[in-house]
C-alpha cells in the first residue's frame, strides 16, 4: 500500500518502519564468541574436573588470575612483535587511564602472579595450573574463537628435562581420560640466547634469496622476528621452508643434552612424538623445547596439513620470561591446551564414554499429581542423604520419562504411579538390564544405597 493511500506522507512512513525494526533487532553474542548452553555444561564440567585431577596427580597447584591486565604485561611476556600483541589484543583505556588488555595467553599473568606474590621463595619448582577464557581478536573461523577457554599448566623454577616431559605427560593423561587416542605431538628445540642468534643468522641468509618467493607478511617477519618466517601457514611459504636450515644444527651443547635428555624421558614414559625440525611457536619466550599436540596422522600433502593444522596444545620452555618481567633467571616449561578445541572432538561422542563425576545416578518416574507429590518428597530424603537425583516432571508418559533417565546416564530409576502410592511402594528398575522390583517406601533408600554402592565397587 502507497504511503498516500494509508494517510502518511513518506517521512512518518520512514520513521515508523526505523521504529518497528528497532523493536524486532535482536542482540547476538559478539563475533568469535558463543553461549555455552545447558545441555553443554556438562562436557565442560567433566573437562575441568579430568583437568584439575590430572593437575594435580603431577603436583600442580590451581591458581586464578584476573581476566584483565596492563597491556605491557604482554607487550613485554608475549613479545611486541607477535601476532597476539600486533593484531589480536582486545585492550581498553579506563576511566582512570590505566591501558589495560583481555588476557590473550596465561603464561604472562602466572608469571606475574609468581613475582608479584614472593613465590620465588616457595620450594621450587612452582607449579601452577589455570583455566578460563582467553581473547584473540583472531579472524573468527572453525578451531578459532575470540573468546576461546585454555586448560594451562606452568613448572617454574627448575631446568631439568623431567619438567618439560612432565608438562606433556598431563596434556597425554587429559586426552587419554577422555578417550582421545589419536593424537601425535610434534616437537623441535629452538635453542637459546647463545646458539639461537646463529641459527637466526643461517636462516636470514637463507631468506635473502628467496624473498621474492614469500608472502608480504614474511617479507616484515624477515626483518622483525626471522624465526616467525618458519611458523607462515601461506603455501608459497610453506614451499620456501623446505629447505630452510634447521636448528638441531646450531645447538650449543648445553641446549643439545637438554633436548636428549627430553627424549630420552619421553622414550620411558612411551609418549610418542615426531620431530619437527622447522616447528617454532607463535610467541617470543620460548627457549629450548617447543611441542604441539594435534590429532590425527599428518596428512599425504604436507602443504596442505600446514593449512589445516589446528593445535589441540602447546608449550615449551621459556627460561627468559621470569627475568624479563623483573624476577631473577630462572627457568621455566609450561604449555596450555585449547578446551574447545578438545570438547569438539568429544561432543559427537556417545556420552555413555565417559564416568561423569556428580551425574545423576538415580531418576525419579512419576505417573499422576499423587505419585509427583510423593516424588518431590522422596526427592529430599535423597538429597539429604547426598545423592543426586533426576527427574522430568514436565513429561506424562513412563517411555519419555526413562527416556531421559537413559540420556543423564542414571544407573537406578524409582517409578512412582497412584497404585505405588496408595500400597506405599516404589518399583525399582536397573537402567542396564530392565529388571525391576517392588520395594516397601520404608526401605527404600537403604535399597537404592545398597545398589548404588555395588555398582561402584
Ligand atoms: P598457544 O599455542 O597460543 O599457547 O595456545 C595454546 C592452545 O590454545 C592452542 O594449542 C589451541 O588449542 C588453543 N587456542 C589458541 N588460540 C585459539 C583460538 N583462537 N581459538 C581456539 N583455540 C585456540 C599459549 O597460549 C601459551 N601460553 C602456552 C604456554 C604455556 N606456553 C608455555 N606455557
Amino acid at each position: 500500500m502507497a504511503c498516500e493511500e494509508r494517510g502518511i506522507d513518506s517521512n512518518t512512513f520512514l520513521f515508523i518502519t526505523t521504529i518497528s525494526m528497532a523493536k524486532r533487532e535482536r542482540f547476538q553474542t559478539p563475533a568469535g564468541m558463543r553461549d555455552i548452553l545447558p545441555a553443554e555444561q556438562r562436557l565442560w564440567k567433566l573437562f575441568a574436573e579430568y583437568a584439575a585431577s590430572v593437575g594435580s596427580s603431577y603436583g600442580f597447584e590451581r591458581i586464578d588470575t584476573p581476566i584483565v591486565e596492563f597491556s605491557d604485561l604482554f607487550r613485554k611476556g608475549t613479545g611486541e612483535g607477535t601476532d597476539i600483541v600486533q593484531k589480536e589484543m582486545f585492550s581498553f583505556a579506563t576511566k582512570g587511564g590505566d591501558e589495560l588488555t583481555l588476557r590473550p595467553e596465561g603464561t604472562p599473568p602466572v608469571i606475574r602472579a609468581y613475582l608479584e606474590h614472593g613465590m620465588e621463595k616457595w620450594t621450587l619448582p612452582v607449579k601452577l595450573f589455570y583455566l578460563g577464557p582467553m581473547f584473540r581478536h583472531e579472524k573468527p573461523q572453525a578451531g578459532r574463537r575470540r573468546q576461546l577457554h585454555q586448560f594451562g599448566v606452568e613448572s617454574i623454577g627448575e631446568g631439568d628435562p623431567v619438567r618439560d616431559v612432565q608438562v606433556m605427560q598431563v596434556f597425554f593423561a587429559i586426552l587419554s581420560k577422555l578417550k582421545i587416542t589419536d593424537v601425535r605431538m610434534e616437537l623441535n628445540t629452538i635453542g637459546c640466547s647463545t646458539c639461537r642468534p646463529k641459527y637466526v643468522r643461517a636462516l636470514k641468509e637463507y631468506y635473502r634469496n628467496h624473498l621474492k618467493q614469500v608472502c608480504a607478511d614474511c617479507r616484515v617477519r624477515y626483518k622483525t622476528n626471522p624465526l616467525r618466517l618458519l611458523d607462515c601457514k601461506d603455501e608459497k611459504c610453506q614451499r620456501v621452508k623446505v629447505s630452510a636450515p634447521q636448528m638441531l644444527d646450531y645447538l650449543c651443547e648445553e641446549c643439545r643434552n637438554h633436548f636428549k635428555g627430553v627424549l630420552e624421558l619421553l622414550d620411558a614414559v612411551e609418549i610418542p612424538y615426531m620431530l619437527n625440525p622447522h616447528l617454532v611457536r607463535g610467541l617470543d619466550y620460548y627457549t629450548r623445547t617447543v611441542f604441539e599436540i594435534f590429532q590425527g596422522e599428518v596428512s599425504a600433502d604436507p602443504l596442505q596439513d600446514a593449512q589445516k593444522r589446528l593445535a589441540l596444545a602447546g608449550g615449551g620452555g621459556y627460561d627468559g620470561l621470569v627475568k624479563m618481567l623483573g624476577g631473577k633467571d630462572t627457568p621455566a616449561v609450561g604449555g596450555a591446551m585449547g578446551i574447545e578445541r578438545v570438547l569438539a572432538i568429544v561432543a559427537g561422542r556417545s556420552q555413555e564414554e565417559y564416568e561423569y563425576p556428580g551425574r545423576a545416578r538415580v531418576f525419579i518416574v512419576q505417573l499422576g499429581g499423587m505419585a509427583k507429590k510423593r516424588a518431590l518428597v522422596f526427592m529430599e530424603e535423597l538429597r539429604g542423604a547426598n545423592i543426586k537425583a533426576g527427574e522430568a516432571f514436565g513429561r506424562e508418559s513412563i517411555t519419555a520419562q526413562l527416556k531421559v533417565a537413559n540420556k543423564m546416564g542414571a544407573d537406578l530409576a524409582i517409578i512412582l504411579g497412584q497404585k505405588e502410592v496408595l500400597d506405599n511402594v516404589a518399583i525399582i528398575r536397573e537402567m542396564d538390564t530392565g529388571s525391576q522390583e517392588i520395594i516397601p517406601m520404608a526401605k527404600l533408600l537403604d535399597e537404592i544405597k545398597k545398589r548404588l554402592k555395588k555398582k561402584s565397587a
